[in-house]
């Protein structure tokens, strides 16, 4: 396994791999890696021959309040999981070699980041797009792997590759759960005693929209009332948002007709933590 910082240090070893005809994976992550993480390099270990994964905490997703100087690190165990997962590469750039002095560039992905998340984290996705338009610059994949865990995260990242023509096949992997439900994340380890009880009601409240809708439920008022009052019942809890979408546009539905994204985020305590499933 190779380690490489610098950005044309990556550049050169990704044109080495693509002139000896190897396709590249890309898994972009913020390290602190779990069991989710090393399905996504698994994945991209399947359908590629190199597979980069890089680890670098955006800064520029952050928004003023939010956890980047407490976000876990482990860089050491990151390293040791990555090369059992099939990993090939780790990019870990530092602050400086992403954004050197004088960085002015932003890419922003218009209309399906102003829903769900991108209503209570204004900044989140155009420090998103920016890093990974970079990352993708970097590194120079045939293919990027993405949970569906961060489902608004892959739509947004679906759209700016499509719509700025960047010809990298984006691949979705499902949400990797713990034995009793919960969503794998690296912000689970903030959860403090009784609230890693209470982070189970995101799990329960899919399971039981999923109920509703298959006994015929097709108001989402009805099903979005039901999955606030299972969160409501739960202590440390309190509800970002509670959105039926479309699972494209991420706009609202009134209507279940066609899939139907359930997208969730609650605070547990002081972890945001967010769920979805699709229904139908
Ligand atoms: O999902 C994440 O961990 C991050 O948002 C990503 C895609 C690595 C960009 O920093």
């Amino acid at each position: 396994m190779r380690i490489i910082e610098s950005v044309s240090g990556m550049q050169s070893a990704a044109d080495g791999f693509r002139a000896s005809g190897r396709s590249i994976g890309l898994v972009p992550t913020m390290g602190y890696l779990h069991e989710g993480h090393l399905e996504l390099m698994r994945t991209a270990a399947q359908q590629s021959d190199v597979v980069v994964a890089s680890i670098f905490v955006n800064p520029t997703q952050f928004g003023p309040g939010e956890d980047l100087e407490q976000y876990p690190r482990d860089f050491d165990g990151d390293v040791q999981k990555a090369g059992k997962a099939g990993v090939d590469v780790i990019f870990s750039p530092s602050g400086e070699e992403m954004y050197p002095k004088g960085f002015q560039t932003k890419v922003r992905v218009e209309r399906v980041t102003k829903h769900l998340c991108g209503i209570f984290r204004p900044v989140h996705f155009e420090g998103v797009t920016t890093v990974v338009c970079k990352l993708f610059n970097c590194v120079k994949p045939d293919l990027a792997v993405f949970g569906e865990k961060d489902f608004q995260q892959l739509v947004v990242i679906e759209r700016m590759t499509v719509d700025l023509n960047m010809n990298i096949r984006i691949v979705g992997v499902p949400v990797q759960r713990e034995p009793d439900g919960l969503a794998m994340s690296s912000r689970n380890s903030y959860l403090i005693g009784q609230e890693r009880h209470s982070a189970l009601c995101l799990f329960k409240s899919l399971q039981l929209a999923k109920r509703l809708y298959s006994r015929g439920e097709r108001n989402a008022r009805t099903i979005r009332d039901a999955v606030i009052d299972l969160i409501a019942s739960h202590p440390f809890t309190s509800v970002d948002y509670v959105t039926l979408c479309d699972p494209v546009s991420l706009e609202d539905v009134e209507v279940l007709e066609r899939k139907t994204l359930l997208a969730l985020a609650v605070n547990v305590g002081r972890t945001r933590l967010i769920d979805n499933c699709i229904l139908g």
